[in-house]
């Protein structure tokens, strides 16, 4: 019983840390590299395609106070993060650090539970990026079976010569007085195109991590690009027609419905609960904690820069698009594009879906990572096979374990649909963000001497209120969600009892030539 409980010795994983040689990760990360994988990780199905709908739905043009309110959570957890990846610098981000604060069978919890984050998370952002492959492919006269384009039970009606999602225009139809039911219909059977992009995805993954730094930062830059220009056309109308703002800004917090979540300062928490999507990603950093150059200086400027930088992008693009638009008019999947066309610019719907192809792109492509090296760490702790830890003599990537999480991401995201997924993707992170947090509490407790080249400012404090906003957030999940979390969970218990308990290498402490006590 006191296995499960064991922590893993600080200095073997500072050993494993500092290893070099052609069996371990390649350090080539400089600090903008870390800023532009955290950037790249978050900006994505979040700003360009869940705005619209939080606004039109739950805040109205208060959706700014929600993404302001999801913020302040991610930075309690964000700082903790960046305490724990500056001291311990190593692939397994969450999952070492509960090995390393709160035993065995938690460090197993957590990786277990990351694989919702990053691997469930990969899924739902590359099914959202297969839908703007379909869009922009009829833009281009490029048509695709609709049957290989969505997962099984979606619906797609053909409407003005395009396949589309019926979710994506039940709402034009019925202004328009058009039954869906009188237009041709066919539904997905599997979904091609993101299994397909999450191949491609791999793929990079697999050839360097110089190589898939490289693409993300060429990524990011185009993605940034389009919101700058977005920001820029949409600011200049703003101030050209200062009557936009004043009206659609007014109510800027509607009143709420009756119904809680429906407006108000509880609309304005449901939005919050749904942004917070938004901004999953900033603790993948730490996932390249061994590929970074200078790590304990590092992982704090990448974890939090990319934080700081994308809520200030947020609260801009929000404010914006709601100026433009009226949010009643929001409950769109291309919410951004609509509010550029609001400005009269031609050419900006198609520069939208472009970017959001692009930053739905290198989302997927961080997430994958992130998921291989919690693997690389576990199976180099014995608690999955070794496989997982086998290191390409040319690429230096851990090839096998991306591979595998590639394709079986690859499946979860052709089959099952986004709203699961993504539902699936918050409980876990959340989950993940409450043990890092109390990872930190503990640590403070029994090595408060440690070295630590970052410090989570006013702990206790801020840990504890990164624990209870994200319980808060959980708690606005669907109870579905959670008996799905559970499920989870216990499927990883059991995998844990029949393989990971007897192949850990803590079991066998001669593994291990230095003792923690
Ligand atoms: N933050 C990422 C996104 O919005 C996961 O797609």
């Amino acid at each position: 019983m006191s296995m499960l409980f064991r922590t893993k010795p600080l200095e073997a994983i500072m050993g494993e840390a500092a290893e070099t040689g052609d069996h371990t990760l390649h350090r080539t990360l400089s600090a903008t590299s870390l800023i532009a994988l955290g950037i790249g990780c978050i900006i994505g199905t979040g700003i360009f395609v869940l705005t619209g709908p939080a606004a039109a739905r739950y805040a109205g043009p208060a959706v700014v106070y929600s993404f302001v309110l999801a913020a302040i959570g991610c930075v309690f957890a964000g700082l903790c993060y960046a305490e724990f990846s500056a001291m311990i610098p190593i692939a397994g981000s969450a999952y070492t650090y509960g090995y390393a604060t709160l035993g065995e069978i938690f460090a197993w919890i957590i990786g277990w539970d990351l694989v919702l984050e990053y691997a469930f998370g990969a899924a739902t952002v590359c099914s959202g990026w297969s839908g703007y492959v379909l869009s922009l492919g009829q833009d281009f006269g490029l048509r695709l079976p609709p049957e290989l384009a969505g997962t099984p039970g979606s619906v797609f009606v053909l409407y003005n010569g395009n396949w589309e999602f019926l979710g994506r225009v039940a709402k034009k139809l019925a202004q328009l007085g058009i039954d869906p039911a009188t237009l041709p219909q066919r539904h997905g059977v599997f979904n091609l195109i993101a299994f397909i992009g999450i191949l491609l995805t791999t793929s990079i993954l697999v050839i360097g991590i110089k190589e898939s730094a490289n693409f993300n930062s060429v990524i990011v830059a185009v993605k940034l690009t389009v919101l700058a220009v977005f920001l820029a056309v949409g600011g200049y109308t703003i101030l050209h027609h200062p009557e936009m703002p004043r009206v659609n800004w007014h109510p800027f917090l509607p009143p709420n419905t009756g119904k809680f979540g429906e407006f108000g300062w509880s609309g304005v928490l449901r939005g919050a609960g749904v942004i917070f999507f938004a901004y999953i990603g900033f603790d993948a950093v730490s996932t390249a904690a061994q590929e970074a150059k200078k790590p304990k200086r590092d992982m704090p400027i990448g974890i939090l820069g990319s934080l700081l930088i994308c809520t200030v992008i947020y609260i801009l693009v929000a404010l914006v698009l709601t100026a433009l638009v009226n949010y009643r008019y929001l409950n769109v999947p291309d919410s951004l594009a609509v509010g550029i066309d609001a400005t009269g610019v031609k050419w900006g719907s198609l520069l939208v879906k472009i970017g959001a192809l692009g930053g739905l792109t290198s989302t997927m492509m961080v997430l994958l990572l992130g998921q291989s090296r919690v693997f690389f760490s576990m199976s180099k702790d014995g608690l999955l096979p070794k496989v997982f830890s086998k290191i390409h003599h040319k690429f230096r990537t851990p090839y096998l374990s991306s591979i595998t999480v590639g394709l079986v991401v690859a499946v979860f995201a052709s089959t099952i649909p986004l709203d699961k997924l993504g539902e699936m993707t918050s409980i876990g992170t959340l989950l993940a963000f409450i043990i890092v947090c109390a990872g930190i509490l503990v640590l403070r407790h029994r090595k408060p001497a440690l070295p630590r080249p970052f410090r989570a400012p006013f702990s206790p404090v801020t840990p504890i209120l990164g624990i209870i906003i994200s319980l808060a957030m959980m708690l606005g999940l669907p109870g579905e969600t959670w008996l799905r979390l559970v499920i989870w969970l216990l499927i990883g218990l059991v995998i844990y009892y029949f393989y990971g308990r007897h192949h850990s290498k803590l079991s066998n402490p001669m593994r291990y030539n230095i003792s923690d006590r």
